[in-house]
């Protein structure tokens, strides 16, 4: 039996890649993408999601319009949705893809969470790969929905190293208020993907070769997208692996295939939301120093090999 996910997505190289993962394996029922604000405004992020959808011939997986800006106050100047330090190359305005053709439903991505979640009777697994905005509204407006989603896959957050900043990765750096309201909102199960493990899961240009070698829509799309985050890696956060990249989001999505390519540590997370140099920071309890319990089970490491096979089977689909 298919596992039932919604994906809420901030259309990026990185989310494209896991868009096609999770809408091309058997084993993944991907009811819907909500969109958010984050790596570029919400209207960027939709279109991307449509492109990428459309590319792989799946247009039927609808497609939700989120929200545009912070669910929580600015407590330090937000990034212009194209700062990730890469000049924007590391997510293009439009994706290397063909215009979309097919259009985003007309109700808005939190409405349509708390809809489908209070009208849901078996369970769901919410995967945000973006800035929690959208989560973290549709929760506020009905905490009771929280209740039908049988496990939360974030990617987002850092303890070794950030991204947005030198203590914040970018998703939780762009909306620190929204995934404190997540943090502590009771989800039953809270898996954190943060970038300590993305960055142990880096994936070649020699594999991303192979990838477009296969000649699927996916492969091909996703090879484009593997190369241009090189560049922008090269250029702005050079890796261990010369010539590799990160695919951050696809990480939460090959976890959903099989968990053994993140081994878990259950700690107590807690977000920053006032401080100037750690704004957006994740405070992760790795030695259990804190008074309190663990609230999320947490990736430090990733299993690169078991990644790229994953990685692999899915974008050799073709539908
Ligand atoms: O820090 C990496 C995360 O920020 C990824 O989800 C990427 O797509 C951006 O949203
Ligand atoms: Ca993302």
């Amino acid at each position: 039996m298919p596992r039932s996910i919604i994906l809420d997505v901030d259309t990026g190289t990185d989310d494209a890649i896991a868009i096609m993962m999770a809408a091309l394996s058997p084993e993944i029922d991907l009811v819907a993408c909500t969109t958010v604000w984050g790596n570029r405004p919400v209207e960027n992020t939709t279109d991307n999601t449509l492109r990428v959808l459309d590319y792989i011939n799946r247009s039927d997986i609808p497609v939700y319009r989120g929200l545009d800006e912070p669910f929580g106050p600015i407590g330090v100047p937000q990034p212009s949705p194209s700062d990730d330090h890469s000049g924007g190359k590391m997510h293009p305005k439009e994706l290397d893809l063909p215009p979309a053709t097919s259009v985003a439903q007309t109700q808005g991505a939190v409405e349509w969470l708390v809809e489908t979640l209070r009208a849901r009777t078996e369970p769901i697994t919410l995967v945000p790969v973006g800035p929690l905005t959208n989560i973290a509204a549709a929760i506020t407006l009905d905490p009771s929905i929280i209740d039908k989603v049988d496990e939360i896959v974030i990617m987002g957050g850092a303890h070794a190293f950030g991204n947005a900043t030198p203590s914040a990765e970018s998703n939780i750096w762009h909306d620190p208020v929204a995934a404190d309201v997540v943090f502590k909102a009771g989800f039953k199960r809270i898996v954190l993907v943060p970038l300590d493990a993305t960055h142990d899961a880096l994936v070649t240009g020699a594999q991303a070769s192979e990838l477009h070698a296969l000649s699927t829509p996916a492969g091909l799309a996703t090879a484009i997208c593997i190369q241009q985050r090189i560049v922008a890696h090269d250029e702005s956060q050079p890796q261990a692996i010369p010539d590799s990249a990160p695919i951050h989001d696809a990480v939460c999505i090959a976890y959903l295939l099989d968990p053994a390519v993140l081994p878990l540590n259950h700690l107590h997370v807690g977000i920053e939301t006032t401080g100037v140099r750690t704004f957006g920071r994740t405070v992760i309890d790795v030695r259990h120093r804190g008074i309190e319990e663990p609230n999320a089970y947490v990736a430090l490491t990733a299993n690169a090999d078991v990644f790229y096979r994953l990685l692999k089977e899915c974008v050799s689909i073709q539908r």
